[in-house]
């Protein structure tokens, strides 16, 4: 979908270079009707760190903190108004230590256990199966449970496909309805492990992709209308090996997405501060998240091979900027700050799955509340959103839309002799007929002037809304919750069929045409 434009930079180690060539984008509606997936949009809230304890959950005998059930009531809220479309949950690495049947029952009788892959914490089972689906009731959304493959067993697995899912007599709606559920929450998503190759199991994908059919195959539930939506462990960024042993060895009729994990990491070594970034760790993450394009179309032209009509669906259920937690926090709960950077990794990367909706259907960002980039942050009975947060609900007009290609000639953003795209965009028209059109330029210091191109379509009013601050490290924070807030955007002018935009260093717009 992207057209390289041929820029002439000049190379200075050490700065960013803007380059000078005019930025054009231009709708290109084929014959093709491809709906953008609500569920790009997911969320991901894993029993790590404070994610779910504090974050989400904060026990239904808190007297200080307002609640439903023991979820937080700011923070269902806010995630309604995101129209968050899908939560996966329990993990992550937790998912394949997790046994389903320790948060079951009374709460008091539920056994602790150790959450050894974060923090070594104990975990008391408190916000277990009942307590995660009842919330994704309230939060009108479509629960996505990751099974545990890892330590568990299939018969594990196969009873809690039945426990959630079966309306008739059986041993595990008995026991669901003992614990006081009467009718089944009928989940479609399952994950079939996590991460198999490394935390889920260090497999090979040979061996992954057995176990994955001996599963997939025990998880029976052939009342669930449209059949479960079983989700396959899938590579880690670049792995392309383990996207076509999959593809080859497990049978379609088991298998309706293939994951992907890919992170914006400057080095694992050295993931650096999240809000004292030097310019160079700017454009190292900018770099690793533009990456996730060729990601995507590579892992997808390898299942174009064995699923040319593009039945299966890539499902990147991790994504998003991964840093050093804050000082002074616990290293195994992720904690970290979200600044401008962040927005601009969540734009440009919801750019790229919308434009490739055809293929990448799900999508999961790393965390909801208090982990890695989440949207969400809490502290005591304070709470914020953050500028990722502003950014998906900017975007969430591209929710179940559809799809209008794009052609984008980009000035390049470099770095010391390396470039990537400084603008990304994507567009689609909704159910009302409105066409959305989101911008994104990633270059820290300079604006950038668009000519849009609408092609055919006439379009007689245009608004806006801007997201920027003044400075690219400024976030959100408990003093001061609303200091990143979408704005009004007055730099786009409608004329003759074209935009004319000029799009302020670091910053998301989201255009609405009609
Ligand atoms: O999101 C944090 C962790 O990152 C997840 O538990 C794991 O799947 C991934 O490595």
């Amino acid at each position: 979908m992207y057209r390289k434009s041929i820029i002439v930079t000049f190379l200075l180690a050490g700065s960013f270079i803007g380059t000078w060539a005019q930025n054009v984008i231009k709708l290109v509606p084929g014959p093709d009707t491809i709906t953008i997936s609500r569920h790009i949009y997911g969320h991901f809230a894993e029993h790590l760190g404070r994610c779910i304890y504090d974050g989400i959950y904060v026990g239904e005998d808190n007297g200080t903190i307002p609640h439903t059930n023991g979820v937080r009531n700011d923070v269902i809220e806010a995630l309604k108004k995101l129209h968050i479309p899908n939560l996966r949950w329990p993990g992550g690495c937790f998912a394949d230590t997790y046994h389903w049947k320790d948060g079951i029952g009374p709460k008091g009788k539920r056994p602790s256990i150790v959450n050894t892959w974060w923090g070594g914490v104990t975990e008391n089972n408190s916000f277990g199966t009942h307590d995660f689906l009842n919330m994704c009731e309230l939060l009108e959304t479509e629960p996505y449970l990751a099974g545990n493959v890892g330590s568990g067993e299939v018969q594990e697995l196969a009873d809690w496909v039945q426990y959630v899912n079966f309306d008739g007599k059986s041993p595990m709606s008995d026991l669901r309805r003992e614990n006081g559920r009467d009718k089944p929450w009928k989940v479609r998503f399952w994950g079939v492990g996590n991460e198999a190759w490394g935390c889920g199991g260090n497999m090979t994908p040979d061996y992954y992709a057995d176990i994955y059919r001996k599963y997939a195959t025990f998880m029976s539930d052939w009342t669930n209308s449209g059949g479960l939506f079983r989700i396959a462990s899938g590579a880690n960024s670049a792995d392309y090996n383990w996207t076509e042993t999959l593809m080859k060895r497990i049978p379609k009729s088991l298998v309706k997405g293939i994951a992907l994990h890919h992170y914006a990491v400057i080095d694992w070594s050295k993931k650096g501060s999240a809000t004292m970034y030097s310019d160079e760790q700017y454009f190292k993450t900018m770099k690793s998240a533009w990456f996730m394009n060729e990601l995507v179309e590579k892992h997808s032209s390898i299942m174009d091979k064995y699923d040319p009509k593009k039945e299966i669906a890539l499902v990147v259920d991790e994504w998003g900027g991964w840093y050093e937690v804050e000082p002074g926090t616990n290293p195994g709960f992720l904690y970290q700050q979200n600044t401008m950077r962040d927005a601009m990794i969540a734009g440009m990367t919801l750019n790229i799955f919308n434009n490739h909706a055809e293929r990448v259907r799900m999508a999961n960002l790393a965390q909801t509340v208090n982990v890695l980039q989440a949207v969400i942050l809490t502290e005591g009975d304070k709470m914020l959103v953050t500028p990722t947060y502003h950014v998906m609900e900017m975007y969430k007009v591209h929710q179940d839309a559809t799809l209008i290609p794009l052609e984008v000639s980009s000035q390049s953003l470099s770095f010391s002799g390396e470039s990537i795209p400084a603008v990304s965009a994507s567009a689609s028209t909704a159910k009302d007929g409105k066409t959305h059109i989101s911008l994104v330029n990633i270059d820290p210091k300079n604006q950038q002037e668009i000519t849009v191109n609408l092609s055919d379509k006439k379009y007689k009013n245009l608004s806006g809304r801007l997201l920027t601050s003044a400075k690219l490290r400024d976030f959100n924070s408990f003093d001061k919750p609303d200091f990143i807030k979408p704005e009004a955007f007055k730099g786009a002018e409608l004329k003759n069929n074209e935009i004319s935009v000029t799009l302020p260093p670091f910053s998301v717009a989201v255009l609405e045409l009609n």
